[in-house]
């Protein structure tokens, strides 16, 4: 069978890489006859190509197969635009090589660096240098040479890895796939000759077996678990683990499409089955049991940030990682890459298309690898909660050894007991809405309501907590972020310890309401939203605040130079204009009542 290579393209925009992707296809005899036009044409047989939809944002990568009589190749082409970086992750992650388009006459440009460096940064180590337009230079040997100097040098800076530099015209044809008379120098390869030869080290063959299970096949009592081996090989009789539980089992045999396989290896999909019934779903990894993969909820990983909104620290995102899908956080950045100077910069965020290092907690331990040691056990994304769209693409480096360290210990006298001897149901009234919106009074009335009845409560209230436990912490959105991820945190161990607790804070963000309310469970958030619009908010204005916002004193004022997010489905919407604080606060003890009655 012939070897297939996959590969992808980067160039500036104007470097002819559209013009040299056709003139490949078509001086190789890998396009149809009737696709073959005039030379002016090459550029849209390769504009031509289809994009893909992935995960809400478009990503534009064309993927385009084809042969030669030597092999096969699959080419991922990614637009050359600053703003494409996310495109040349997605093509970089799946490909053994790059070509590297350079302007003979622009030479190296800032473009350049900065594909390669995520190219490198992606795994890939092969590359190949075409610099382009070399009739326009006259095919000036020490031009050709200065550039393949030059890229050669900031390879050995990124990692390294191989490098072939060929001097080619696409337009003229020189060097692609036909040998050009005019660069007798050239000692090296075309690029077809190139492509045909260049070899790459095989992924995920040589390391230790590794399925994430995609799905669970169900018929009757026969069970089989369907996925990708991302790496090794299997064989019936093999023994094995599934993470991240842990339990052990022994395949009895693997079945695939056209009937039973002796052995199966990376990059085949299969279904798998057991000697013994064992529990194993979808997300599970099924691994070699003497050298598993790392189960962690905390590591280092790089990320590049793709979202249009920046990097919110302790914001919860989606990772996803293999078939593997937890809610996850960021920590603020160990630092950024300028992908010029290749320095470490000091930051507080990510934007769009800058390339980080942070720490990365998930809310569950996931089964991974370094993305260094298997990439498709090491690379994730993030993706925005609200939107659905992905926001970056990351690459772990290591497990934190606090994760693997600190595990939750199990408690004889539980949450349900504790309740059970207050006689209460325990909960999280959370009062969310403008400053001066009414949050505190109400929560106060219904917190003396409460008492009133026997109850046992805890107010949280916003200004209180900051003067405190947040007393670290501003008005940036990072710093609310962390404001509501410690309140709700604090508030959790309190109804933990069998309280009703109260919470008021403006809490702006939609995500961290609803982090806290998954991080509560089984019922017992209820949020409370005091809708109170900002032109009444501020014209009770009963601490003067807006006034001095407006004056332009306080930075950052929710409503005016900071956005409130109100709640879509609040389980309870107070309308001050129609309630009043005395009214609001019957209601919610009566909803409070009714509840636990039925
Ligand atoms: S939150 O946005 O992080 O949830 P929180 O409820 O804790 O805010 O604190 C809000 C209180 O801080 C307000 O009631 C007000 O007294 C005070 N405050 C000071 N500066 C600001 C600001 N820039 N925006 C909103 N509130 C502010």
């Amino acid at each position: 069978m012939k070897s297939m290579l996959r590969f992808m393209t980067s160039g500036s925009v104007d470097d002819g890489k559209s013009t040299l992707i056709g003139r490949l296809l078509r001086d190789s005899g890998a396009l149809p006859e009737d696709r073959i036009g005039d030379v002016t044409d090459l550029a849209l047989i390769a504009d031509g190509l289809e994009a893909e939809r992935e995960q809400g944002i478009t990503i534009d990568v064309a993927h385009l197969s084809f042969a030669t009589s030597r092999r096969r190749f699959l080419l991922a082409d990614a637009p050359g635009h600053e703003q494409y970086t996310r495109n040349m992750a997605t093509g970089a992650s799946n490909a053994d090589a790059a070509i590297v388009l350079v302007d003979a006459f622009k030479g190296l440009l800032p473009q350049t660096r900065r594909h390669a460096y995520i190219a490198r940064l992606l795994g890939i180590r092969t590359f190949c240098l075409a610099v382009n337009k070399m009739d326009l230079v006259g095919f000036d040997r020490d031009r050709f040479e200065a550039i393949a100097a030059e890229l050669a040098a900031f390879l050995a800076r990124i990692g390294g890895g191989a490098l072939t530099a060929i001097p080619v015209s696409a337009l003229h044809g020189d060097n692609v796939v036909e040998r050009s008379t005019d660069t007798p120098w050239h000692e090296g390869p075309t690029l077809l000759d190139y492509l045909e030869t260049v070899e790459v080290a095989p992924q995920g063959s040589h390391i230790r077996f590794r399925m994430p299970v995609q799905h669970v096949i169900r018929d009757g009592s026969f069970r089989a678990y369907a996925g990708t081996i991302a790496a090794g090989q299997v064989k019936p009789g093999d023994d094995v683990a599934i993470l991240p539980s842990n339990r052990h089992a022994r395949i009895e045999r693997i079945v695939a499409m056209g009937g039973d396989l002796e052995v199966a290896e990376a990059p085949q999909s299969v279904a798998l089955t057991f000697t013994d019934p064992i529990d194993c779903s979808r997300g599970d990894m099924i691994a070699d049991p003497e050298h598993p993969p790392h189960i962690a909820d905390q590591f280092e990983a790089t990320l590049i940030w793709m979202g249009d909104a920046p990097l919110l620290p302790g914001r919860q995102y989606l990772l996803k990682i293999g078939t593997q899908t937890v809610p996850a956080t960021v920590q603020k950045p160990k630092h950024k890459i300028s992908v010029d100077t290749l320095e470490q910069l000091a930051t507080k965020t990510l934007e769009l298309n800058e390339i980080g290092t942070a720490n990365v907690w998930t809310a569950r331990p996931i089964v991974f690898e370094s993305y260094e040691a298997n990439r498709p056990l090491g690379g994730f994304i993030l993706i925005d909660r609200l939107s659905g769209n992905t926001v970056a693409a990351g690459l772990i480096h290591f497990a934190l050894y606090r994760a693997e360290n600190v595990h939750a210990q199990a408690l004889t006298v539980t949450a349900e007991r504790r309740a059970a001897l207050m006689g209460q149901a325990p909960k999280l009234l959370w009062f969310t809405g403008l400053s001066g919106a009414g949050k505190s009074t109400i929560a106060n009335l219904v917190e003396t309501k409460l008492h009133a009845l026997g109850r046992h409560t805890f107010l949280m209230d916003g200004d209180n907590v900051r003067l405190g436990l947040n007393r670290d912490l501003g008005f940036t959105a990072a710093d609310r972020v962390e404001n509501i991820r410690r309140a709700g945190e604090a508030a959790r161990l309190m109804t933990d310890a069998g309280l009703i607790v109260l919470a008021a804070f403006i809490s702006p963000f939609r995500a961290e309401r609803d982090m806290v309310r998954a991080m509560m469970g089984g019922g017992r958030f209820v949020e409370i939203f005091i809708d109170t619009p900002l032109e009444e908010a501020e014209r009770r204005d009963a601490k003067g605040l807006y006034a001095r916002a407006r004056a332009g004193e306080i930075a950052n004022f929710t409503g005016i130079a900071s956005p409130y997010e109100p709640p879509e489905r609040p389980e309870i919407r107070i309308d001050t204009l129609a309630t009043s604080a005395g009214t609001a606060a019957d209601l919610i003890v009566r909803y409070l009542e009714d509840r636990d009655a039925g």
